[in-house]
């Protein structure tokens, strides 16, 4: 069955995720840029017409309400803007409130979350080698505005909590056009263990966007897409 959903946010993200969107049987029924959506102000049941499942990838300012009032109007969300996580509390209430549902992740790749259990798993088993030290680094596109990403400070909290409790380096940088590296290190006197992710483009991210959106509809609660890879319908 076509679920109809709507873009909130209608830039490099949402455009692939409207390209992408036949591919997962979703029918984009409204879009919504900083002008059509300012403040969640133009959100309504009217101009998202019908629109089962939102996609919000805006910017961090925008992306808190813009959820509330979705939630409000009884959309399910999939929140895939980054930099503002510190504020899902308040996301949280309104989808508790409304019993709607939200799925969200600073990062929708499916092969970004595998590696995310895989440098557990890693450092878990450095955390029992004091001879090693850990880094955690990454680099995006000049555009990307929050440094170091949330990928990264999760990758580190991760690791944290496997059992690695010495001090992690953070490091990110922001150059050209690149979609997003992830590199996990572990260092000793002896030699150089790197665990890496690196995207090709931002389509992992849109594919794992919109097989979310397909999950999350019909249901309730609060999410993290980590929670729900073994889960998600086949492409
Ligand atoms: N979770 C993930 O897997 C993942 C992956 C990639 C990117 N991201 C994040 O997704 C977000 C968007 O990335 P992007 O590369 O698509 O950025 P982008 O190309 O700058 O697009 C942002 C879009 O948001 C719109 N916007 C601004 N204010 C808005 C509002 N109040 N309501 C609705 N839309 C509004 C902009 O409209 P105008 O054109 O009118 O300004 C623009 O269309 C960023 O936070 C990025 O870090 C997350």
């Amino acid at each position: 069955m076509t679920l109809p959903i709507a873009i909130v946010g209608h830039g490099k993200m949402g455009r692939l995720i409207e390209a992408l969107a036949p591919e997962y049987g979703c029918e984009v029924r409204a879009r919504f840029t900083s002008g059509s959506a300012a403040r969640g102000a133009g959100l309504s049941s009217a101009s998202l017409k019908g629109a089962q499942v939102a996609v919000e990838f805006s910017t961090a300012a925008a992306a808190p309400e813009n959820l509330r009032t979705l939630a409000g109007l009884g959309v399910n969300s999939v929140a895939g803007t980054t930099g503002w996580f510190e504020r899902l509390p308040s996301v949280n209430e309104a989808v508790g409130k409304n019993n709607t549902a939200l799925v969200w992740s600073a990062n929708f790749s499916v092969g970004a979350n595998l590696f995310l259990q895989a440098v557990a798993q890693t450092a878990a088993l450095f955390a029992a080698q004091p001879a090693y030290d850990a880094w955690a680094w990454e680099i995006h596109h000049a555009q990307k505005k929050d440094a170091p990403s949330g990928t990264l400070k999760k990758l580190a909290e991760a690791m944290q909590r496997a059992g690695y409790t010495r001090p992690i380096a953070l490091a990110a940088n922001r150059a050209g056009a690149h979609p997003g590296t992830h590199e996990i290190g572990f260092d000793s006197a002896a030699d150089t263990i790197t665990l890496r992710h690196t995207a090709r483009s931002r389509e992992g991210f849109a594919r794992g966007a919109l097989q979310a959106a397909r999950w999350i509809a019909g249901k309730q609660g609060v999410y993290e897409f980590g929670e729900i890879l073994g889960q998600l319908p086949p492409p």
